[in-house]
């Protein structure tokens, strides 16, 4: 490590404490710069900046290496559980066999709304999507459990991070059927987090619901590959609306607006969409053109990520995936052949090589999800659901990092200089 950074700025030098963690790069504590030398740092997008101190995930672009609390995502998506990841990301450690079951049994007791909350879906259009209900329905939440919203209190601010991770598939499962007309299906606590969540999605007051169990390892699989991912723009808001104080639901309705984005949590449902307007191999190298284009705005979804350049190693794990859950389902999706056969062409092109451009998280959830029977525009919802644990934890240590402070950027500014008012007349 170094022990310490001077900056040469004008006629003066200024020094500057050096930080490392455990590991990756160390940072340079910048905190007196603007009283010491008059100026700010510029960094737009973050692209060099460390904005907190965090212990939660840890990613190694250069690798493709994701750590959750230290475990790469590689053991946690093979031998663990969304829950026992859950309760990972949330307590530092994973758990002994009665905190599990525990901590899953308080989950399901949570997955239930309060009652009046069904009237808001009825508010939206059939054909709302489902981003949108959710981003209304979580806010809303703060309307209703007041008894969970003072955030200087560590048991309430569990309370509402248990609430938060219960009732996440609820909402989501709920926005579905509402979209399709069908009614509301309660959860039940007889069964495991995803498996409910597959239930209230797919299953129907007329008869009794089953599952492939490969299908609910798949999709809880998917869940842990999407939990926490360091300080992501969507995690990036939810700590910036937590730092003056806000209540937890109105927090993470900030961090599902923010998700929606395609160049972000929206690109799965990008990534599809693309994949079956390319339709067929052969028309491959014309959208490899078109991204490659300067002029065409188009990009590849699913492509490219701010940390990665590397393969996602989440990306490997989903394109085993497809693989299982198609053979499980015993469907073929010529959709996942473009993909192959997409990647492929894309990793070989000097364009993507040089500028270091690998599939992401999103380049093959989307197959796998479809083929589940869940609509693309349900493809983002899933990603907020399984994000909410990040979002909570990410929030919670926020909330307890005693150097956290209201976040306020500044700004280069480049408008024009001060200026006499001028009457209408005089103009
Ligand atoms: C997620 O941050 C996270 O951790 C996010 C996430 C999480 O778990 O929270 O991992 C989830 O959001 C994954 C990313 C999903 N988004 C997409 O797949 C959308 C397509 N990808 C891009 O738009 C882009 O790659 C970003 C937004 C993901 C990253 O953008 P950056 O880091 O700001 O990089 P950039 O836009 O500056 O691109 C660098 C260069 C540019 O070319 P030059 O201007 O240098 O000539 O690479 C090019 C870009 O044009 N480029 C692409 C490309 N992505 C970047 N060119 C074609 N296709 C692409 N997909």
């Amino acid at each position: 490590m170094a022990d310490g950074a001077t900056l040469r700025f004008g006629n003066k030098d200024t020094a500057f404490a050096v930080r490392s963690g455990t590991t990756g790069p160390d940072v340079i504590d910048i905190r007196k710069l603007y009283a010491q030398t008059g100026a700010f740092t510029f960094d737009p997008g973050f692209t060099s900046t460390a904005s907190c101190e965090s212990g939660l995930t840890f990613i190694d672009g250069d690798e493709g290496v994701l750590l959750h609390r230290g475990y790469p995502i590689e053991q946690l998506a093979e031998d663990s559980s969304f829950m026992e990841v859950s309760y990972l990301l949330l307590n530092g450690e994973l758990p002994g066999k009665a905190e599990l079951d525990r901590f899953s049994h308080t989950i399901s007791r949570h997955t239930m709304l309060h009652e009046q909350l069904a009237n808001f879906y009825r508010g939206f259009r059939r054909d709302a999507h489902p981003m949108a209900i959710m981003c209304g329905v979580v806010g809303a939440l703060s309307a209703f459990y007041h008894d969970s919203t003072d955030i200087s209190d560590p048991r309430q601010r569990m309370i509402a991070s248990h609430r938060l991770i219960a009732k996440m598939p609820t909402i989501a499962a709920m926005a579905y059927k509402y979209s399709i007309g069908q009614p509301f299906i309660y959860p039940r606590n007889d069964l495991s987090y995803t498996h409910n969540f597959l239930r209230m999605t797919f299953g129907v007051p007329a008869e009794d619901y089953h599952v492939d169990p490969v299908v609910v390892r798949a999709l809880d699989r998917i869940f842990i590959l999407h939990a926490d991912h360091e300080q992501n723009a969507s995690t990036s808001t939810v700590r910036l609306a937590g730092s003056s104080g806000a209540n937890p639901f109105a927090c993470i309705a900030a961090g599902i607006a923010c998700l929606w984005g395609p160049a972000h949590g929206g690109a799965n449902e990008a990534a599809l969409n693309m994949l079956r307007e390319i339709g067929t191999p052969d028309r491959i190298p014309h959208y490899i053109a078109r991204a490659k284009d300067k002029n065409d705005p188009f990009r590849l979804m699913g492509f490219g990520h701010r940390v990665y350049k590397n393969y996602d190693p989440r990306a490997s794990v989903m394109q085993k995936t497809v693989r299982e859950v198609l053979t499980a389902l015993g469907v073929s999706d010529p959709v996942f052949d473009v993909a192959l056969q997409l990647e492929e062409m894309a990793l070989n092109d000097p364009y993507f090589i040089e500028k270091k451009l690998f599939p992401n998280v999103d380049f093959y959830s989307g197959i796998i999800l479809s083929a589940m029977g869940f609509p693309t525009t349900m493809f983002t919802a899933l990603f907020a659901l399984a994000r909410t644990v990040g979002w909570v934890a990410q929030w919670n240590e926020m909330i307890s990092d005693p150097d956290q402070k209201i976040g306020r950027p500044r700004q280069l500014y480049t408008g024009p200089t001060r200026r006499d008012y001028v009457a209408v007349e005089a103009r």
